[in-house]
């Protein structure tokens, strides 16, 4: 989206249905994980459905400043020559990773146990966000990392020379956390473990083990614990990316809100680890069916067909689901908006920490739209009225937050009055094919003048 630096509004309005068929990009996480994966094995690993957003590429370039060669072939898909386990280079430059989390967590687990040294930074919202959670298991591996007081990007990472493996019992429910773990314990002799209470996404693991390295998770009286063996040989692979469940939620979400919508997202990844959000939509009595469910690439898969679903009441949603949905809870707020009677969110609080704080900026958003919404820190109420309820006819501020800003134009489709967000830019790092899906779809969708 070009915009000259300055912030890019959007309002969402009312219209007819949603009809039809969305091919969804590619799954960022899994978009991650294979080009660092891949960078990390021996010879030429080939990628396609690579989500081409700006996330993705903050992790491609970083790979290249360490030593790995990408490229986009002419028919789409990706190519990464990777350098093998402990084969990065120290950057000429420092690594900007933009406003993804994932990248700087994921590519600082990499290189902590190589003899490197990396300066890593982000935009204004990724150089708030704590990285006192990667930085404490990363130091047990031997690495040194300087920054200022609070653990917060920029920050200097010298890898270790002689890395250990580490046993790490993680107090978040984290999987980039567990994945910089495991990345950095590919360069440390013998077996590194990982063990967290609730199973968060597998997809490292699943990944690192189709490319040949040994890892196994068992469920134990200690909670999930993940052991890699170290220094595997990794072999390039072909990679197909299914489609990003998360993604798909908005467009799944806003068919169920808007009146006579019926629509389907084919190749959607329903790994169980990710599938939460729509668990909760069928508990709410949302008409969504899984068709053509099978395997593909290693995750399971299935074909979502999303209707109008005027009668959806509130739910509780337990603590132990948030790992499953953790980047859903903006979307799913707006559906409780539309919902029958209260929905709660329990054990959230993780959510204050991601791209914004999403608690805060949801209940703001939705409170000015007309919805009662109550908040603490870890929890979330939001008091439904039914389909059609939300007033809406206000500007809601996206906070540099992709979900928030999606959020709140999927419910702009089914309020009273247009819904304005204003600056969607943020949207580009996940999901850059979000406004041409939607209007092929029926949305009503208009850039606002500056
Ligand atoms: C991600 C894990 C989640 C999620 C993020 C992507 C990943 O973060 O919110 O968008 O790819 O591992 P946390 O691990 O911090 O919960």
């Amino acid at each position: 989206m070009v915009s000259n630096g300055k912030a890019i509004s959007f309002s969402a309005f009312k219209n007819g249905s949603l009809r039809g068929s969305a091919d969804i990009p590619g799954d960022k996480s899994i978009s991650h994980r294979a080009l660092i994966i891949g960078s990390l094995a021996f010879g030429e690993t080939k990628i396609s459905g690579l989500l081409d957003s700006f996330d993705v590429m903050s992790t491609a370039a970083a790979m290249r400043l360490l030593g790995a060669q990408i490229y986009k072939h002419y028919d789409g898909d990706w190519v990464v020559s990777g350098v093998g386990v402990g084969g990065f280079v120290s950057p000429e430059d420092i690594i900007d990773c933009g406003n993804s989390g994932t990248s700087v967590r994921l590519i600082m687990g990499a290189t902590s146990t190589c003899d490197i040294s990396v300066t890593f930074t982000g935009d204004s919202s990724l150089r708030t966000r704590p990285m006192k959670r990667i930085v404490e298991p990363l130091r047990e591996f031997g690495a040194n990392i300087y920054g200022r007081n609070k653990n917060t990007l920029p920050l200097t990472l010298v890898g270790a020379k002689n890395p250990l493996p580490i046993d790490y019992n993680s107090p978040h429910s984290s999987a980039q956390v567990k994945s910089a773990v495991l990345l950095a314990g590919l360069n440390a002799p013998g077996e590194t473990s990982f063990i967290e209470s609730t199973l968060t996404r597998d997809h490292s693991e699943r990944m690192l083990s189709a490319f040949g390295a040994e890892i196994k998770t068992e469920k134990t009286n200690e909670g999930w614990v993940t052991v890699l063996k170290g220094h595997p040989e990794l072999k390039a692979q072909n990679l197909r990316i299914n489609r990003d469940p998360s993604s798909a939620a908005f467009i799944v979400c806003a068919a169920l809100l808007v009146n006579d919508s019926d629509v389907v997202v084919p190749n959607i990844n329903l790994n169980p680890t990710r599938n939460g959000i729509y668990e909760t939509l069928v508990e709410m009595g949302a008409d969504i069916t899984f068709e053509n469910q099978r395997e593909d690439n290693g995750e399971p898969i299935a074909d979502i067909r999303a209707r109008y679903s005027p009668e959806m009441k509130g739910v509780d949603v337990p603590e132990n689901r948030a790992p499953s949905m953790i980047d859903e809870y903006p979307i799913l707020a707006c559906v409780a908006a539309c919902a029958t009677g209260r929905t709660k969110f329990f054990g959230v609080s993780e959510l204050r920490v991601k791209e914004s704080d999403r608690i805060s900026s949801i209940a703001t958003g939705l409170r000015k739209c007309g919805v009662s919404v109550f908040d603490d820190k870890d929890s979330m109420e939001i008091f439904g009225n039914g389909a059609g309820s939300v007033s809406g006819g206000v500007l809601c501020e996206s906070n540099l937050d992709h979900r928030v800003a999606m959020s709140f134009l999927c419910l702009g489709l089914a309020s009273k009055n247009k819904i304005t967000v204003d600056d969607v830019r943020s949207i580009d790092t996940s999901f850059p094919s979000f406004f041409t899906l939607m209007t092929k779809l029926g949305a009503e969708m208009r850039r606002e003048p500056l």
